[in-house]
Formats: C-alpha cells, structure tokens, sequence
C-alpha cells in the first residue's frame, strides 16, 4: 500500500461506544511492549503518530487509524492510477501489563472482548509476539481466544532486529509450537527498525480488502 494519509480517527476508552465504521478494520494485539504501536506506524509510514514507549502500558484505548491509500499494481505500472483505498488499523491496549489493578484489567479485557465480539467491520487480528521469546501463557489464551471468535490470527514476530538472522527459523518455529497454532498459519516476522515484513503484512491488509 503507498499510504496517502493517515489519522486517528476514534479512541474508545472503557465507556465509550465503539465506532460503525464503514470500512474494514484489522486490528493488532498482544502483551504490553511488544510493538503493536510501533508496528502500526511501520505501517502507515508515520513515525509517532501512535504514541510508543519503552514502558509497558502506553496504549489504554482502543485507537481507530484510518488509511488512505492506493495499491502498487502493474497496471499503475502501465501508467494506470488504481482508486483509493481506506481501510482502518486498530491499536489495541496489551495485555499483562502487572502494574495496572486487577479491576482494570478486567475491564480492559471486557473492552476488548466486546470489541471483538461487536465489530462488523473486524476482518482479520493480528496477534504480536516477541521473536526473542517463547509465547507466554497469556499469549496462548489469546490465540485459542481469537481462533474462537471466529478468527485465524495472523502471527507477527517482532522486533526481528534485535536476533541474529540464523536464529530467525528456529524462533518462528518455536512460536508456532508454543502457541500450537493451526496448520497454514503465517507467521511474518516484523521489524519497525528497518520496516522488515512490512510489504508481507500489507499484502495480507490488501487480501481482506479484496474479500
Ligand atoms: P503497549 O501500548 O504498552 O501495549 O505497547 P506496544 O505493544 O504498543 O509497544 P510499543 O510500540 O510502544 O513499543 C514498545 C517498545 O519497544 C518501544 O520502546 C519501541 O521502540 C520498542 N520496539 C517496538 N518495535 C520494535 C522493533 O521492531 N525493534 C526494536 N529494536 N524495538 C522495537
Ligand atoms: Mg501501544
């Protein structure tokens, strides 16, 4: 996708009505600091338009990016323009984040959930793993949890620059393992320091657009 803008269009705290938005929506889970935001600005080319930090628990909302943008096709190629596109990049609050009550993770959970269950613009959730470390626990539930409202999450190893590229494999396949995921499930590892997987992780955007 060659982005032509990007902007935070809602954010819904514990209270709120979440959004009817009239085009699709993929959303980006997983724990705290793992790089959902970091990921999302990867994506949209902006550099702090979601708001990072190297401290756990930065995102406490569900963050609406919208995306305009046009696809790079041979028939542009050819001189061509292909129409705009909009499609909506949804930033997640992580999850085991110890320093928040328990209370408030309830009600965190509860918002995501809903959000899960309600959206009907909800396509596809990506769902964000450290390439350094196995799945935790929490990261099994939230896979068997996505898998169960009706999606085939979509892994993305991150921070892909931070190990060597000899161990990429063996790490992917320990992620695949630890989180028992179903056969065929992609598994794309992500860099936000060098954009590594970002064209992979916008073809898969590209693939619910068309369906
Ligand atoms: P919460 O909002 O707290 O749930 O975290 P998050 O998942 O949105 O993580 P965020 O994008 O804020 O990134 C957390 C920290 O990891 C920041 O210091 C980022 O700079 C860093 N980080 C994220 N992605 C990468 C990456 O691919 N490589 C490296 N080296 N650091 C990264
Ligand atoms: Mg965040």
């Amino acid at each position: 996708m060659i982005v032509k803008n990007a902007e935070l269009e809602t954010v819904c705290g514990i209270t709120s009505k979440l959004p009817e938005n009239g085009q699709i929506e993929v959303a980006f889970a997983g724990k705290s600091n793992v790089g959902k935001s970091s990921l999302i600005n990867g994506l949209m080319n902006r550099k702090s338009l979601a708001r990072t930090s190297s401290a756990p628990g930065k995102t406490q909302t569900i963050n609406f990016y919208a995306v305009t943008g046009r696809r790079e096709t041979k028939k542009e190629a050819q001189g061509m323009v292909s129409a705009d596109e909009k499609v909506y990049l949804v930033d997640l609050p992580g999850y085991g984040y110890a320093k928040v009550s328990q209370n408030e993770k309830q009600k965190w959970g509860k918002m995501i959930e809903d959000y899960l269950h309600k959206s009907s613009q909800l396509k596809a959730v990506f769902l964000l793993i450290d390439i350094r470390h196995d799945p935790s626990a929490n990261d099994k539930q939230m896979y068997d949890w996505v898998l169960h409202n009706g999606f085939s999450p979509i892994i993305i190893a991150t921070k892909l620059d931070k190990i060597k590229r000899s161990q990429v494999q063996k790490q992917v396949k320990a992620i695949k393992q630890g989180l028992q995921v179903e056969k065929g499930t992609l598994v794309i590892p992500f860099s936000a320091e060098t954009k590594q997987g970002r064209e992979e992780i916008w073809s898969v955007i590209e693939g619910f657009l068309d369906a």
